[in-house]
């Protein structure tokens, strides 16, 4: 009888510790590579951007509309990148071209240099890039013509990061 009762009980309160243990193990994983990441290169990070009166995120992600991280996972979304193939056409290829260096640069692998927020707020904002970040400032320099807003809804900027991201693979 006694048994009959304990046996599950005692099955019950070893599922318990497993998932009690789990629990804590993943956490305190999560927790460290958390940490690691903030602390070490944040640091550095926030130095660095410091110098250009930028903060660690915006060295990072540019400066202009785009504030937070977008949700972008690791597949392409075939039909928004289509339809901002068709953007970049109109709007971009007087002065962009896929694979070379033309009016501006060429644009495959921008994802790979730099982060999509980065891209967006170039779209978004290129002025205001071109005149605070670092990185923006030297292709100024380097291309030695600004790059102007085209007149670009967030929405459609996010079509044509998708395009970008597509013919980057
Ligand atoms: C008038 C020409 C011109 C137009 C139009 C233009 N760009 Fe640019 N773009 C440039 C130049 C030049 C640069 C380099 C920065 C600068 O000099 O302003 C640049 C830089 C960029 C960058 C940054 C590249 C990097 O490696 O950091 C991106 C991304 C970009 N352009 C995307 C676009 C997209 C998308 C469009 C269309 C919505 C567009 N550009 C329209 C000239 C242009």
């Amino acid at each position: 009888m006694l048994n009959v009762v304990s046996a599950p009980i005692q099955s019950v309160k070893k599922l318990l510790a497993a998932l009690t243990l789990s629990v804590v193990f993943i956490s305190a994983c999560s927790d460290n590579s958390g940490n690691q990441n903030t602390s070490s290169s944040n640091s550095d990070l926030e130095a660095k951007a410091g110098k250009f009166g930028l903060t660690a995120w915006e060295y990072e992600n540019g400066v202009g509309p785009i504030k937070q991280k977008l949700n972008i996972g690791n597949s392409i979304d075939e039909v928004m990148a289509k339809s901002g193939e068709q953007i970049f056409e109109t709007k971009c290829m007087a002065c962009h071209k896929i694979d070379e260096r033309y009016v501006g640069p060429a644009l495959k692998g921008v994802v790979e240099r730099r982060t999509p927020e980065y891209v967006m707020n170039m779209i978004l904002d290129p002025a205001d890039m071109t005149q605070k970040h670092p990185e923006a400032k030297k292709m100024l320099a380097q291309y030695a013509t600004q790059m102007t807003f085209q007149n670009v809804s967030q929405e459609d900027a996010r079509k044509i990061l998708e395009y970008l991201r597509s013919v980057s693979k």
